[in-house]
């Protein structure tokens, strides 16, 4: 793990073959320790999934700039439309002039195609998008854990899912990337914050993630996390219905 601002604490470290996660731990007040990151997958066309909030766009930069020219990034993804994960996207979009937004068809409908300073790449449920040597999918996921638009990025070379803010664990000092229980982290988090919607369909998007099997899940807040996925889900699938 190399930090890449010493004030802040932002840090990069590799999860996958290629795929970075930077990480910046905050201190929310009244709620102690959390953490944002995005990640970056480093190829012929390089993605980054999720911007982080507008005002930590100077810190995402300068961590990103230690893998790669950020000017050579070609998507910006994000799960769904709040600031920690799109809210510096026209940062972006100046920062990076190849580059476009990357996000499902309804935030491209409701959302993006109005804010975003450059038409975005709207992907279907299922679509597939090459980058180089690897290739990312798209999972619709409405309200699941939260938002209309939401939805997620699978990457099949490494086998990794992003996310978003599923198994979100609060702290600001966690691992890069741990092999132990973060279900009972998230739960607890999830009981105290409501941060779920309360889809009736959660079960069956678990279900057709799990059927991905993610080998590595890159959590937007706390640590990645490596192991079966798919038994991870359907463990948090069981945890939402009980
Ligand atoms: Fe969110
Ligand atoms: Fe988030």
């Amino acid at each position: 793990m190399s930090v890449t601002n010493r004030q802040s604490g932002t840090n990069v470290h590799e999860v996958a073959d290629g795929i970075y996660r930077v990480n910046t731990p905050v201190e929310i007040a009244g709620a102690g320790g959390f953490s944002f990151n995005q990640y970056l997958i480093v190829d012929d066309e390089p993605l980054l999934f999720h911007t982080g909030p507008r005002k930590m766009f100077p810190l995402v930069r300068e961590a990103v700039a230690s893998v790669l020219p950020v000017q050579r990034l070609r998507y910006i993804a994000f799960s769904h439309v709040e600031a920690d994960e799109c809210g510096s996207l026209n940062e972006w979009l100046v920062a990076a002039p190849r580059s476009v937004p990357l996000c499902g068809t309804v935030a491209a409908m409701v959302s993006i195609g109005d804010l975003a300073d450059r038409a975005p790449r709207a992907l279907a449920d299922g679509e597939q998008l090459p980058l180089g040597k690897s290739s990312v999918r798209w999972f619709d996921a409405p309200h699941l854990p939260h938002a209309w638009e939401c939805g997620f990025l699978t990457e099949e070379r490494t086998s990794t899912l992003f996310c978003g803010d599923l198994f979100t664990q609060g702290g600001a000092d966690l691992p890069p990337i741990t092999e132990s229980n973060i279900l009972g982290p998230s739960e607890a988090f999830r009981h105290e914050m409501d941060y779920f919607s309360h889809t009736k369909h959660a079960r069956a998007m678990l279900e057709r993630l799990a059927s991905t099997h993610p080998a590595t899940l890159a959590c937007m807040h706390g640590s990645a996390w490596r192991g079966d996925g798919a038994t991870l889900l359907r463990a948090l699938a069981d945890a939402l219905l009980a």
